[in-house]
């Protein structure tokens, strides 16, 4: 999709705001003004969706703000009051959670979804691009290791491992496979990257790992997938679902996984305790 470079970087705060911004909470400012963007775009996408704030807002205000940046959409509005949410059936399915808990980034993973379907992927990694920024709804904060958490009991090692990763090697070109990602970065923001010492330490990790080709498909088929008026169902994805995700007959948050406590925080986030 189109960026605006000189909005989007006013919409920062401008050049010394956007000094005072890691590496990685530029690119996530970046992922989370496309996503809005694409929202914006596209019918089904939530009304209005959020104010974009800017860097000088976010730095002067974490002492002054009752709630944290890296905190899940669903626990803070981005603009005035929450609001309710649908309830839920008793033995929910992923696709009940895509339907009523993910709605503000299931655009964005259906396209991702979706290229990776054009682009002749396994399902393993379909279904990776489908779930891997999903976990925002309950966290935003380092996605990649809280949504393959989530998934990890329902889902091969390959697409956890997918999930788990593609949040580190998002930086780092890959031209051999296709990944021009940080190419944006540097037109975004003009500078090199140096992303945070445990992120650097990850991707060295994984370009060696056997399964490193797994997250770098996902960053591959992430970033183009911010496509406006490209809205695929989450039907189309039915049949991988169904080959590739174990849904637990009590329904996700009722099966005592060692994750079941995160899907029930996702199912009821009103819960004072
Ligand atoms: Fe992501
Ligand atoms: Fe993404």
């Amino acid at each position: 999709m189109e960026i605006d470079r000189k909005a989007f970087l006013s919409s920062l705060g401008g050049a010394a705001a956007l000094n005072m911004m890691s590496d990685e909470a530029k690119a996530d400012a970046l992922e989370e003004h496309m996503m809005f963007q694409l929202n914006r775009a596209t019918p089904n996408g939530p009304a209005g969706g959020p104010k974009f704030p800017t860097a000088a807002e976010i730095e002067a205000q974490i002492e002054t703000r009752p709630s944290r940046r890296g905190v899940g959409t669903l626990f803070v509005s981005p603009r005035g009051n929450v609001r309710k949410l649908p309830t839920m059936p008793a033995q929910p399915t992923l696709i009940d959670f895509f339907n009523l808990r993910f709605q503000d980034t299931a655009n964005h993973v259906l396209q991702s979804a979706n290229l990776a379907k054009k682009n002749g992927m396994s399902e393993e990694i379909i279904l990776a691009c489908l779930l891997h920024d999903t976990v925002q709804a309950l966290i935003k904060v380092d996605h990649g290791w809280w949504g393959a958490q989530l998934f990890e009991p329902y889902v091969s090692e390959k697409t956890a491992f997918a999930i788990r990763y593609h949040q580190a090697l998002r930086f780092y070109e890959d031209k051999e496979n296709g990944y021009e990602y940080p190419d944006l970065y540097r037109r975004m923001f003009g500078v090199h990257y140096k992303p945070e010492p445990y992120i650097e330490a990850t991707y060295q990790m994984v370009r060696k790992h056997k399964w490193y080709i797994y997250p770098r498909q996902v960053t591959v088929n992430d970033l183009y997938a911010f496509e406006p008026n490209v809205n695929p169902q989450l039907e189309e994805f039915a049949g991988i679902i169904g080959r590739h995700f174990k849904q637990p007959k009590e329904g996700l948050g009722f099966d005592n996984s060692p994750v079941a406590h995160m899907w029930r925080s996702i199912i009821r986030p009103d819960a004072p305790l």
